[in-house]
């Protein structure tokens, strides 16, 4: 029963698949990925040596691992399919934004659900994945958390902060990398073509959140470390201050959050 079918090899499935592709959860061949496109399914054949199916009912056959990997349209669609074929003892983990655990429980009432919610980060193994899941699930969500440490960091929260963490890890690689836009901007008008100001910008995104990462220090205290009393840091930290730097990000933020608990 070691064995784990991927439904939906697309963008964030193809991710999962080399990481576990790479770790020792699994044998290849126990890794079954399924997809509409035989493309999606060559790549990651070649690439990965996991097995792979057009057929989604065949693919779940004695597997104990499911993952769903659809976009949040084509959910209900593999639910349906796969509703009269699942065991109990099968787990599902959804990677579906939007959809609860209730959500997916009302489809396939008899199986446990984890829920989890990577970024694009996993493409280069160093996503942030949430995961949550209900008492239920407690012996299998030592796993299901291995799983993703193949393909970054992950963190277990409470179902009720899922969209929370939707916003701040999902969506939050597009707020990061518009800050680090707007830095290579300010780089090219000091001077710098613009491949040279990336290569600054993007290092120094790095070794800023390495710093953070690593001593785990608050943001603050690395701020200090480069802040010489009535040098030229301050003086232009303060004045993206006043232009509303910290709250246009948390309104940014909180924006995105109140959108999507309007996303049905
Ligand atoms: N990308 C991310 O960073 C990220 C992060 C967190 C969560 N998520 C969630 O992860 C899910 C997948 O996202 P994605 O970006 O990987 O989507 P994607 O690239 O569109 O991949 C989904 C794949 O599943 C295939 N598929 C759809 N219905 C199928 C079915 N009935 N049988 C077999 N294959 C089927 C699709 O084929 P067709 O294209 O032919 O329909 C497509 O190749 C979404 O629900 C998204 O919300 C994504």
């Amino acid at each position: 029963m070691n064995k784990i079918t991927i439904i939906g090899g697309g963008n964030l499935g193809k991710s999962i698949i080399s990481g576990l592709a790479d770790s020792d959860l699994f044998e290849t061949n126990n890794i079954t990925v399924v997809d509409k496109s035989k493309y999606n399914l060559i790549e990651v054949k070649e690439k990965l040596g996991v097995s792979t199916s057009q057929n989604i009912i065949e693919s779940i056959e004695a597997v104990k691992w499911i993952i769903l990997c659809v976009q949040p349209r084509q959910l209900n669609e593999v639910l349906k399919e796969i509703k009269d074929k699942i065991t109990p003892n099968q787990i599902l983990i959804s990677t579906v934004t939007g959809t609860s655990i209730e959500e997916i429980n009302v489809i396939v009432p008899n199986n446990k659900v984890v829920r989890v919610m990577p970024n694009t980060g996993a493409s280069k193994k160093l996503s942030m994945t949430c995961i949550a899941a209900n008492e239920d699930v407690k012996a299998e969500l030592e796993t299901v958390q291995k799983m993703f440490d193949t393909i970054g960091k992950t963190l277990i929260i409470e179902e009720r902060l899922m969209q929370a963490a939707t916003v701040l890890g999902a969506s939050g690689i597009a707020f990061f990398l518009r800050f680090l836009r707007a830095m290579i901007q300010g780089g090219i008008q000091m001077g710098f073509h613009p491949h040279e100001a990336q290569i600054i910008a993007v290092q120094t995104a790095i070794g800023a959140a390495t710093l953070v990462a690593e001593n785990g220090t608050h943001p603050e205290r690395e701020i200090d470390k480069v802040t010489t009393p009535q040098g030229c840091t301050i003086e232009g930290l303060n004045e993206m201050e006043h232009q509303g730097l910290s709250s246009s990000v948390i309104k940014g933020v909180m924006a995105s959050y109140e959108k999507i608990n309007t996303i049905k």
